[in-house]
C-alpha cells in the first residue's frame, strides 16, 4: 500500500506545539520508504507461498510501518519488519498536545519481543480483523479494515512470509495514551479539509 504517498501531510514530532500553532513543534517529512519491490513482479505469480507471501507484505506495505526508520526515510534494513521505534499518532496532533502514539510491533518470529508465540490464526485475525492474541482490537492505524478481504491463499503466504524471517530481538515502545507527554518519535498521517 503506497499509504504516505497519498497522504498530503506527514508530521515528524520534535517537540511539543505551541497554543497559537500546534504544529510549531513539529517537521514535514519526505517519506522516500515505500519499500522498493524489485522482486515482486516476478514473484506475484509464484506458487511457492514464502515467495508470494514476501510480495504481497512488500505490495501492501507493511514494512513502511513495521520496520525502524521506514517512517522517516532511513529504513533499518537489518531490522526489516522487526518493529518501529518511531511511532504514529493515533489522535490529531492539530487538536491536541500530546496526541495517543501507536509503535509498529516487531513482526519477526522472536518469541520475547516479536510474534513467535502466536499461532497461524491469531496472526492472520489480526491481518483481516483486528483482533490480536492479546484479546484487545488493533488500531486501525494498523490498516487492518483494508486487508479485511485478503483471500485465504494471501493471508496464508503472508503468515508463511512472515515465519520465514530471522527472528530478530528488537522490542518497540509500548503504546503512549492520548494526554500523556512522550519523549519517542512518531509521525502522524493526515489529510485535511480546507473549510471554505
Ligand atoms: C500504516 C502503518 C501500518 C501498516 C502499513 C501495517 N501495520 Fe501492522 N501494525 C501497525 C501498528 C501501529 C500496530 C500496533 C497496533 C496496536 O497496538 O493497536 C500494528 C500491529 C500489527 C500486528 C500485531 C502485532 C502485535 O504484536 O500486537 C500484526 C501481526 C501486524 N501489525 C501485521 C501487519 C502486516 C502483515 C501488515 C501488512 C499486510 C501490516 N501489519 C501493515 C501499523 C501498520
Amino acid at each position: 500500500m503506497k499509504f504516505a504517498r497519498l497522504i498530503p501531510l506527514l508530521l515528524l514530532s520534535a517537540c511539543t506545539g505551541t497554543a497559537t500553532n500546534p504544529l510549531a513543534g513539529y517537521d514535514t517529512v519526505q517519506p522516500t520508504t515505500m519499500m522498493s519491490a524489485p522482486a515482486a513482479r516476478r514473484a506475484a505469480d509464484s506458487n511457492d507461498p514464502e515467495v508470494r507471501g514476501r510480495y504481497l507484505v512488500e505490495l501492501l506495505g507493511c514494512a513502511t510501518c513495521h520496520t525502524d526508520g521506514a517512517l522517516v526515510g532511513e529504513p533499518r534494513m537489518d531490522r526489516w519488519l522487526a518493529g518501529s521505534r518511531t511511532g504514529i499518532a493515533y489522535s490529531n496532533p492539530l487538536q491536541q498536545q500530546n496526541p495517543g502514539v501507536l509503535f509498529p510491533r516487531n513482526l519477526t518470529p522472536d518469541k520475547a519481543t516479536g510474534i513467535g508465540r502466536w499461532t497461524d490464526q491469531e496472526i492472520m485475525d489480526l491481518i483481516r480483523t483486528g483482533v490480536g492474541r492479546h484479546g484487545r482490537i488493533a488500531a486501525p492505524v494498523m490498516p487492518w479494515p483494508a486487508y479485511s478481504r485478503l483471500s485465504n491463499n494471501d493471508i496464508s503466504a503472508i503468515v508463511a512470509y512472515l515465519r520465514s524471517l530471522p527472528a530478530v530481538v528488537h522490542e518497540v515502545p509500548d503504546r503512549v495514551p492520548a494526554g500523556t507527554a512522550t519523549r519517542e518519535d512518531y509521525v502522524h498521517f493526515g489529510v485535511y479539509r480546507s473549510r471554505r
